[in-house]
């Protein structure tokens, strides 16, 4: 097992939600797995986490959509462009095609720890600022709708969203 196929959990990637957090270090258990899973077994642990990725990336795109984002917010797209991918490779793997998991795997490991210190880090402070509950997707009373400036997406302000 080379190290580029694992995440380690750290306090870095802690970003003060717990829905948040519970669900990336899910994420992240799902990725070893599926590296750490035995060869007849790596496609279903693989497919297991894409099913995850799927529900992950649609509690945040519901917590967006709820706080008014608009969904052509590039948070949006980069979640569209990597599960695309990830479903690709589940496509390919239950032709038999079953050696992209691992460079699948490698991507992920590659991309996971900019997007949740990024994207994910902005929404999550944008929530905070809006009073948006994620226990209860609820706004919390007397939260102020209006007042928070969009979440940064880990670009500099006067770069365009990739
Ligand atoms: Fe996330
Ligand atoms: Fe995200």
């Amino acid at each position: 097992m080379s190290a580029t196929h694992t995440l380690s959990w750290s306090d870095e990637l802690l970003l003060g939600d717990p829905r948040t957090d519970h669900t990336h270090q899910e994420f992240i258990d799902l990725v070893n797995a599926t590296t750490a899973a035995a060869a007849d077994q790596k496609l279903g642990v693989y497919r297991q986490l894409v099913q995850h990725t799927i529900e992950h990336f649609a509690q945040e795109e519901r917590w967006m959509l709820a706080c008014g984002i608009q969904p052509d917010f590039c948070h949006f797209g980069q979640h569209a462009s990597v599960l695309q991918v990830m479903q690709e490779v589940e496509r390919r793997a239950l032709n038999g095609e079953v050696e992209y998991i691992g460079s699948m795997i490698e991507a992920l490991v590659e991309w996971f720890p900019s997007h949740a210190s990024g994207m994910d880090a902005g929404l999550v402070s944008y929530l905070q600022e809006k009073g948006y509950d994620t226990a209860t997707e609820t706004f919390k009373e007397g939260a102020t709708a209006d007042s928070a400036a969009l979440p940064s997406c880990g670009h500099a302000p006067d770069q365009p969203c990739a």
